[in-house]
């Protein structure tokens, strides 16, 4: 795993930017994997900027989400439809008909969970996943105990995640339950997973991931195994990292050809 330390959420938005920029420049119609949550909002951002600029085209990608809230119609305000229309789709020119999110609605899981998976192996796979981490170690919305092979299924929340997520709802007991995400097997497949973190709230779960045994209890630690992950995280973040200072080392001192910003 690339640990990277960056001063703040504005250079993590603007660097992880530049992942996306260059992995659409090298293979336009790339499958992008998307997340939610108030993480990558920044760098949603920028890539609306860099859209404006002209500088990033998204007419031949398709996208998978990470994961939706059961119960919840595309049209609920806390839906993470919702979220990705407002804080990406509306703004860029990736077409509708290849944007993928799962159905919070769907009448039979299992089924739809088996097709969206068809459709990402259809797709190609994912070239660039793009997540966050929960305070429990969570990513998607696999939370601990989740089965480090799992694939796109239903889920129910810890506790902590509702109580984390609630400022979306109002209150904890107004959030959903249950939800459809990918699994952890499935994020695994991506071909890059390019992970953020921001502030003391993650510092043990980023702790755990990078420096702590590979194991269910933080799935997010399952990325140890990647073979192309990079964590983008503020010092904040970074607070609890042992090896803090060889992770500044290492890219303080990367060769020119590996810089990508
Ligand atoms: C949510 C999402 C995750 C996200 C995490 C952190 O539960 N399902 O994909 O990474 O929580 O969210 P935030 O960035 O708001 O801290």
């Amino acid at each position: 795993m690339e640990v990277i330390i960056l001063k703040d959420a504005q250079a993590l938005a603007q660097q992880g930017a530049v992942y996306f920029q260059n992995q659409l420049r090298a293979k336009p119609a790339s499958v992008l994997g998307l997340a939610t949550g108030s993480t990558p909002v920044g760098l949603y951002r920028e890539l609306i900027g860099l859209f404006k600029a002209d500088l990033i085209d998204f007419s031949q990608a398709t996208s998978f989400n990470l994961d939706e809230y059961a119960g919840l119609s595309p049209e609920h305000p806390a839906s993470y439809h919702s979220f990705m229309r407002e804080e990406l789709f509306a703004h860029i020119n990736l077409p509708s008909d290849r944007r993928h999110l799962p159905d919070g609605l769907a009448a039979d899981v299992p089924a739809h969970c088996a097709a969206y998976e068809a459709a990402i192996q259809h797709a190609g796979g994912i070239d660039l996943q793009l997540l966050g981490i929960g305070s429990d170690g969570h990513i998607g919305f696999n939370e601990p105990s989740s089965s480090l092979r799992s694939r796109t299924r239903m889920k129910t929340l810890t506790p902590r995640t509702l109580a984390d997520n609630a400022r979306f709802f109002g209150s904890p007991s107004q959030v959903p339950r249950h939800v459809i995400t990918m699994g952890v097997g499935t994020i695994m497949e991506a071909r890059h997973c390019l992970v953020l973190a921001l502030g003391t709230a993650k510092a043990a779960a980023v702790s755990a991931m990078v420096e702590g045994p590979v194991t269910a209890n933080c799935p997010a630690s399952v990325l140890q195994m990647h073979p192309q992950c990079t964590l983008l995280i503020d010092e904040a973040a970074a607070a609890e990292l042992e090896r803090r200072d060889y992770y500044r080392w290492v890219y303080e001192n990367k060769p020119a050809w590996q810089r990508i910003a």
